[in-house]
This record gives C-alpha cells, structure tokens and sequence, in this order.
C-alpha cells in the first residue's frame, strides 16, 4: 500500500511527473503540425523532412504510452481500483490513431507530386484531430491523475518512479527528447531539471546533455541556464582586439 504524504507541506508545489514531457510534447505536436500545414509536396527535400518529423512525432507518442502504462499506471491502481481505467482506454485509441497516421505518411512517400497536396492537407486534418484528443487527455492525467498521486504518495516515492522511468529510455530517444522538452520549460523548470539530472548522471553522459543545450536553446537561455548551475558560459571563439 502507497504511504500517506506528509500534509504540512500542502502548500508547497508537488512534484508533477506528467508537467514536464507534456510540455515537450505540446510544443512538439504543434511544431509538428505546423510544419505539415507549410509543406510542398513539390519540394521533395521539405516534403521527406515533414514526413520523417511525423513519423519521430508518431514514435515518441508511441513511446510516451507506454512508459505512462508501465510506470505511472500501475501507481495509479495501486492507489485506487480503476484510477487508471479512463487513460488505459484513451490509450488504446491513441495506439489506433497512430498506426493510422503512420499508414497515412507511408502512403504518402509513394504518392506522385501531382497528389501530394490533398494527401498533406487530409494528413493535416487529422493530425490536428489526434493533436486536440491529446490535448485534452494531457489535461485530464495533469489533474485528475496528478490528483489522486498527490494524494497518496509521497513526493520522494513519485521521484522513485520518475527516476526508474527516465532510466528506462534510451540515449537516442533521451536526447531527442530533451531538444523539444529544453526550449518548451520556464527557465526555472529546466534549471531544476538540470541540477536534478547533473546529481544523478554520470559526468560523462552530463556533458553530452550540456552540449545540447546550446543545440536546443538561443544563446540567452543557453547562457542564463549554464549560469544557473554554476557553469561558465560557452562562448563561440571571437578574435578580441590587441590591448594597448
Ligand atoms: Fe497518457
């Protein structure tokens, strides 16, 4: 049986598990759509691209599902009989929509330019479709779900599970995910984000995450995170004119 958090610290924020990567797939499902509303189908180098960012966007969903079924879910149930039954359906249809996108982009790569437009444009739609229901199911595990968490764990326990869910991932898959969740946080966010992956990463592997940001950030943000966690900036190599 999960503890009973501690109730005097009701007021300060809680630990959100879901905050984070919904941010990072919000702004990557508009970035997304956004793309395939903009694309030619008679440029065949923009027209790949859109298809394969599609096709990265179908995969991380896919992913994301099943780490929040894997991880999050049996929480949810070991909480509350059925907490979680609601998701587990919206997932079902969302594994549904998905293998039906996915099928939309593989027909796309063998359509003719000439056809390409009104096959973009029905890509579009309902992609937009499948971006609105994941709208509101994110909504729906930020609160109805965060809520029965909240009230039965400890913030020390989700982190347990947080930890174990991002040991879970793959580099690749990590690192594609922290292009789209770096610039999609609130300068604090990624601040505590940071700090909290430098304590638990090897140096190593931090290092490869501090080369991303300057990848995933503008260089204000980028400076003003690494002076955040104590780092010095990483400058481009500039030619100073001679003193004196
Ligand atoms: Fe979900």
């Amino acid at each position: 049986m999960p503890d009973h958090p501690h109730t005097s610290s009701q007021a300060a924020p809680r630990l959100d598990l879901y905050a984070p990567i919904h941010k990072a797939l919000r702004a990557w499902m508009f970035d997304t759509l956004q793309r395939v509303g903009r694309t030619d189908g008679h440029d065949a180098r923009t027209f790949e691209q859109t298809l394969s960012c599609v096709a990265s966007l179908l995969a991380i969903c896919e992913s994301h599902i099943r780490h929040e079924q894997a991880f999050l879910h049996p929480l949810l149930e070991q909480a509350r009989h059925d907490a979680a039954k609601e998701a587990d359906g919206a997932h079902l249809d969302h594994a549904r929509e998905i293998a039906h996108l996915r099928q939309r982009v593989d027909s796309l790569k063998q359509a003719a330019p000439a056809v390409r437009h009104a096959a973009l444009t029905q890509l579009y739609r309902e992609l937009a479709l499948f971006v609105a229901e994941n709208l509101t199911h994110m909504h729906w595990e930020e609160t109805v779900h965060n809520e029965t968490l909240w009230a039965c764990y400890t913030d020390a326990q989700l982190m347990q599970t947080h930890d174990a869910l991002v040991q879970s991932i793959a580099p690749q898959e990590m690192a594609e995910t922290l292009r789209h969740m770096l610039p999609a946080l609130a300068p604090c966010e990624r601040l505590g984000m940071l700090s909290d992956m430098r304590a638990k990463m090897p140096a190593g592997a931090f290092e490869g995450v501090l080369a991303l940001i300057h990848e995933a950030l503008n260089v204000h943000d980028a400076a003003a995170l690494l002076q955040g966690l104590g780092l010095p900036p990483a400058l481009p190599a500039v030619c100073l004119p001679a003193q004196g």
